[in-house]
């Protein structure tokens, strides 16, 4: 767990909203459910689902409740409508925190944020792709490049547990030619030995049973009208027959995109699909359901290895110098702030030098400068500190409006107006 400094937590901020900006936009209001849920909420998310059985924060509180830290929000929002019961569709938004109990490396922690959007109570594969198509928006307004969009499905139930007893028979037959991990987890999960990166599961992997062959025909169908939508919008995927995602509340469809830079084990910077029987697990009706959650901590690594969507500086319109106790720069940032501008200043009195200092490395726009000549003359010397233009004294009521018109105060010299 870790903390997020200023400007990064800007950059985080910045992130969320843009997120908030795409989704809004097709129709998806912010659900804000409780960090702490009954600890129930996240184990039918099911016993094979590691997160759950091994990763869990989970306590027993003062009140004798088994509750835990969410590990991810999905099961929480199913707990929410289960609960609120609200209309179909309900298109919610999420950003958050969620807890993990994970080996700690670069693009992964106990703590992490996601940002996340569900749909609850629509079968239509085409809501598959609008889900598919805002993750992807988001990573355009972001700026990524290198990512990798993959899609699979895991079909019905039904399909799903003839491919897990075909992956099952396919795995035992290679005894002990797998890896001691992956033999492990074959008892476990025999979907997630297709996960396996170890060099001796890789020919087994390559040579197991692929899930499209277990294709009931309505998931077949299904699947194929969610391509056929991805192609309507050009946007570029590709089909992985072992992509198989690490929850078990999936069903028919799942995908995942895939940063460029990060290491191969850290690289999901997001994914989701259907988990269409979770709301009836969580104790409501039988409600399909469509997602997904990106992980803000990782997407921002994969920015800052492609240069795009960096932190961006504070734009300070004005840093305050007052040499004269400090008393006149109390008021007169406070009158900037209430006007609409962004103002700091320097404190303890210090000296004309070292407030410009301040000034220089606010990085604002202008030094407002009061000495003991401007405080008995009722004026001010606004010094533009990135334009290059000669400081005016002006009068002190007139900062305010001076300093809202002159966007770059260049114009101070050459005396043309601002527009
Ligand atoms: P997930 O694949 O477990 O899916 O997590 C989604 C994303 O959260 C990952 O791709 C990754 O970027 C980020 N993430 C997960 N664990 C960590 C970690 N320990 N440190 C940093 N980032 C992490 C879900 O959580 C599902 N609820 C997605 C979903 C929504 N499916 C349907 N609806």
């Amino acid at each position: 767990m870790r903390d997020i400094l200023p400007p990064e937590s800007a950059r985080w901020r910045r992130f969320a909203e843009v997120f908030a900006d795409v989704v809004e936009r097709a129709g998806y209001g912010q659900l804000i459910p409780p960090l702490l849920e009954d600890l129930g909420v996240f184990t039918r998310i099911g016993d094979a689902t590691e997160i759950v059985t091994k990763e869990m924060y989970d306590f027993v509180d003062k009140g004798d409740r088994h509750v835990a830290l969410r590990p991810e929000v999905t099961a929480s929002v199913c707990r929410s409508f289960a609960q609120h019961r609200p209309t179909v569709p309900w298109k919610i938004f999420y950003s958050g925190p969620n807890f993990r109990y994970e080996k700690p490396q670069r693009g992964r922690y106990r703590q992490f944020d996601q940002v996340g959007i569900e749909v609850l109570g629509v079968d239509d594969p085409y809501l598959d792709v609008e889900v598919i198509a805002l993750a992807w928006e988001f990573y355009q307004r972001l700026g990524l490049q290198q990512l990798r969009l993959i899609v699979n499905s895991l079909g019905e139930p039904d399909d799903r547990a003839h491919y897990v007893d075909a992956l099952r028979t396919h795995f035992e037959a290679a005894g002990d030619q797998l890896t001691e991990q992956s033999r492990a987890t074959l008892e476990r999960n025999p979907l997630r030995v297709l996960d396996s990166k170890r060099e001796p599961d890789q020919a087994h992997i390559a040579s197991a049973p692929q899930i499209g062959e277990f294709l009931s025909d309505d998931a077949a169908a299904h699947f194929a009208d969610v391509c056929a939508g991805l192609d309507a919008l050009a946007i570029p995927y590709a089909i992985e027959p072992k992509l198989v995602r690490g929850l078990d509340y999936y069903r028919r469809t799942i995908f995942e995109i895939q940063g460029g830079t990060l290491d191969s084990a850290q690289n999901a910077l997001g994914g989701g699909g259907r988990y269409d029987g979770l709301v009836e697990a969580l104790g409501g009706p039988a409600t399909p359901g469509v997602g997904f959650a990106l992980g803000v901590d990782r997407t921002l690594l994969a920015c800052d290895d492609e240069g795009v969507f960096a932190p961006e500086p504070v734009e300070l319109d004005a840093f305050v110098v007052d040499v004269t106790g400090g008393l006149q720069a109390v008021e007169i940032t406070a009158a900037l702030r209430a006007a609409g501008l962004a103002a700091d200043r320097g404190y303890d009195n210090r000296s004309m030098k070292a407030q410009m200092k301040l000034a220089n490395r606010s990085g604002a726009r202008t030094a407002v400068i009061v000495g003991d000549d401007e405080l008995a003359a009722g004026t001010v010397v606004v010094k533009p500190m990135q334009s290059g233009a000669d400081q005016v004294t002006i009068p002190r009521d007139e900062l305010v409006a001076h300093l809202s018109t002159h966007s770059d105060l260049s114009d101070t010299v050459t005396g043309t107006d601002t527009p």
